[in-house]
């Protein structure tokens, strides 16, 4: 550091290019390059804003699609696969994995983030992290935060209250960090009430350092800084892309012009050191592109969700079938922008169906919209088939990075083709390919299966063919709800909202969190999905302290299978609004027709608490939680209760606390009910009801009200008197 000029310093906290850092003595460049769900390593020039062709490398399933896994090992062995090929391609930072929760289905992004909930988020974000440090690159965990929407990214600020962001939009990345230690974190463009995340000192000092022990380095957005003396301020270490001059300039002024500012500088000069010491600078050997291949089509067969089956799947080999559509024959199979893979290989589903059974293909339709002749070809088809497979989906321009959707709605030819088909054939098997999830109405009751694919990568076809034919039992299930309509969603009215602000009105009613709570029906809910056996549980145990759930889960129909198990807890009610049921912990098992397996899903106190925003701490209310092993988030099929103590210090009572609370408490309480007696007021409300909420020294206040403050003050002595209050409060219990 002694060694370096400011000059050096101020160059070493930006890129040198697009792709890579500053040299400097004794500090060599590195490279990064976007993920998440393939390496897209493109020239250094950064021409087109370095959406240029990029290098050959193998397109996994997008986030999308790995989180309808729910499967940690899967997720960590493609962060694995995605170190190899980083390494054999020179880069030394993945810019992945995206966790940002789906807080509306319609962001555009979605395809490249795994779920609405943060614990899938999470749990697969952090395997995906394992995974990939694990060969020596280092991962970006993005985007840091709330970064939930497309429209006006750059610039909209997200008005979200400290508790939602607390349980909802930052334990996905406390978890990864926590548990991890992500090498670098990469903040948002967008401003979280009112301050860029750029320059948010609470979220990058505070937050993710000072609370959750972060040690790694944060790298800007490309392009999201704005002030960059600021950012350094607030603990942004690297610029990206770069040189920026006017930056650098800054930086220079103020760290010649204040030693604070050249202690920032510094600090964040020694964690790009550090980033680049930790980092192998040449290259690894090549990857085997056919291992890598293979692993993608394992990956896909476990990414892909069967919402309804009434037996037509899987299919019998041999047996000759219509296949109808255009993403048969030409796949989608991962999201559009920084994010567009150039694929090693890929495999369209309809050859890959060819190799197993003979097959009639129509395309159905033109993605460049209604197209008469081939909608009538494909129905004529459908008419003579003994069984369809029908793949539709949202075509590429429909959902992208940069922008979000306005609809959930497939193309409307698209919709008037499976009504066509499914009007001539009763056994229509409709495969969808999608990033965000899309509306099944109205077509929905006349598919006779239907299977959500999302995104699969390059070898989802192959994939699809696996699970159709049952080479491979699906076990995927749904990390998003499916609404039935798009107005159902909690965040419709406040999404995108309007051009400068959006406001999280929902607050922690996000997806499943609002559906469940607000018993709203949806089409699929969020854990769904569906087997070729069946599973049945039992003997759930739960510890006393709620640490530990235990349950035995069968295998009770006639194939091999993987299940997912899914634990949620339901609170009892407390002084703040939650969700009926959350889902705490997870585990995905493999079992043989008619085999048991114990599953022991332990819980920490996080699983109970919420966050008090009064006292800037995870809290524990007191009383009954009642532990759920469920199908989804809406079919609970085992229940276990635990009683916990209140975590929360009992409160002192003085002259300021509200009425209610003079009532409740187990000392005052008795004494103030026989004191108001039935002063009742029509309509039922005691009349201390009534004023529940005032402070007791306003209501000492009111004409004739028979105590002083002075009494209330010897009183007090006792009430706040631990043993006195121990006392009561047992006393009270027994007197029911
Ligand atoms: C993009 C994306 C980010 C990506 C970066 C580099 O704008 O938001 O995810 O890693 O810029 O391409």
């Amino acid at each position: 550091m002694a060694q370096l000029s400011v000059e050096e310093k101020a160059s070493l906290v930006a890129g040198a290019t697009f792709w890579k850092t500053a040299a400097a003595p004794g500090i060599a460049p590195i490279t990064v390059a976007d993920g998440p769900h393939g390496v897209r390593r493109t020239p250094d020039s950064g021409q087109d804003f370095g959406l240029g062709e990029s290098l050959p490398a193998t397109c996994f399933p997008p986030a999308t699609g790995l989180a309808s896994s729910w499967n940690r090992d899967l997720v960590e062995r493609v962060g694995q696969a995605l170190g190899d090929e980083s390494r054999a391609q020179g880069v030394n930072v993945l810019l992945g994995p995206g966790i940002n929760i789906k807080r509306s289905p319609l962001c555009g992004r979605n395809f490249e983030y795994f779920s609405e909930d943060p614990i899938i988020s999470g749990e697969l974000g952090a395997s995906y992290v394992r995974g990939l440090q694990s060969r020596g690159v280092g991962a970006s965990l993005k985007h840091f935060a709330a970064n939930n929407q497309e429209t006006n990214r750059m610039t909209v600020s997200a008005e979200v209250d400290e508790r939602t962001l607390r349980e909802l939009y930052l334990p996905a990345f406390e978890n990864v960090v926590k548990r991890e230690q992500p090498w670098t974190v990469m903040c948002s463009y967008n401003r979280i009430n009112g301050v860029y995340a750029a320059e948010n000192e609470w979220l990058l000092t505070r937050v993710l350092r000072e609370e959750w022990g972060f040690t790694g380095l944060v790298v800007s957005d490309w392009g999201a800084v704005d002030d960059r003396v600021a950012a350094l301020r607030a603990g942004l270490d690297l610029e990206m892309p770069g040189p920026v001059a006017d930056s650098h300039a800054a930086l220079v002024a103020a760290a010649r012009s204040n030693a604070r500012d050249e202690k920032h500088l510094d600090t964040s000069v020694e964690r790009v050191r550090r980033l680049v010491t930790r980092s192998t600078l040449e290259k690894g050997p090549d990857f085997d592109v056919d291992a890598h291949h293979a692993l993608a089509r394992s990956a896909a067969t476990e990414s892909m969700v069967l919402l309804k089956n009434d037996g037509v799947l899987p299919l019998e080999a041999g047996k000759p079938i219509a296949v109808i559509g255009q993403f048969a024959r030409s796949p989608r199979f991962q999201g559009a922008g920084s994010s567009q893979v150039n694929p090693t290989r890929v495999e369209p589903a309809l050859d890959a169906l060819m190799l197993t059974t003979p097959v009639e293909f129509a395309s159905g339709y033109s993605h460049a919209g209604p197209d008469e002749a081939l909608h009538a070809e494909a129905v004529q088809l459908a008419e003579q088939a003994e069984t369809v497979l029908l793949f539709v989906g949202l075509p590429e321009g429909d959902e992208s990075e940069g922008y979000d959707r306005t609809d959930l709605d497939l193309p409307a030819h698209q919709v008037a083709l499976i009504q066509a088909v499914t009007a001539v054939n009763p056994r229509v098997v409709v495969v969808l390919t999608n990033g965000g999830v899309v509306s099944l109405e109205p077509w929905h009751d006349s598919a006779a299966a239907i299977l959500e694919t999302w995104l699969l990568g390059q070898a989802g076809g192959a994939a699809i063919a696996d699970v159709v034919f049952g080479s491979v039992n699906p076990s995927g299930r749904l990390s998003e709800s499916i609404p039935l309509r798009l107005q159902d969603n909690p965040s419709y009215l406040n999404f995108p909202g309007d051009l400068t602000t959006v406001r999280y009105g929902e607050g922690v009613f996000v997806g499943y969190r609002y559906y469940e709570t607000a018993t709203l029906p949806v089409r699929y809910p969020f854990g769904h999905g569906l087997s070729y056996t069946s599973f049945e549980y039992s003997d759930l145990e739960v510890a006393k302290d709620g640490t530990l759930a235990t349950v035995t889960v069968t295998n009770t129909g006639a194939v091999g299978g993987k299940e997912v198990v899914q634990l949620y807890v339901s609170p009892p009610a407390s002084d703040v609004r939650r969700p009926v049921r959350e889902l705490r912990g997870f585990a995905k098992v493999w079992l043989e027709p008619g085999a048991s397996t114990r599953v022991e899903l332990a819980l920490t106190s996080r699983a109970y608490s919420y966050w008090d925003v009064a006292s800037s701490t995870w809290v524990t209310a007191g009383g009954d939680y009642v532990l759920q092993i469920a199908r989804s988030a809406h079919e609970v099929v085992l229940e276990a209760t635990v009683t916990l103590n209140d975590s929360r210090p009992a409160e002192k009572l003085t002259l300021e606390s509200p009425v209610t609370a003079w009532l409740q408490h187990p000392v005052t309480g008795p004494i103030f009910r026989r004191a108001a007696g039935g002063d009742v007021v029509e309509g039922g409300a005691n009349v201390l009801d009534m004023v529940g909420s005032m402070s007791m020294r306003r209501l000492l206040r009111f004409p004739d009200v028979p105590v002083s403050a002075a009494q209330l003050k010897a009183l007090l002595v006792a009430a706040n008197n631990p043993v006195v209050r121990g006392i009561a409060r047992v006393v009270g219990r027994k007197r029911g």
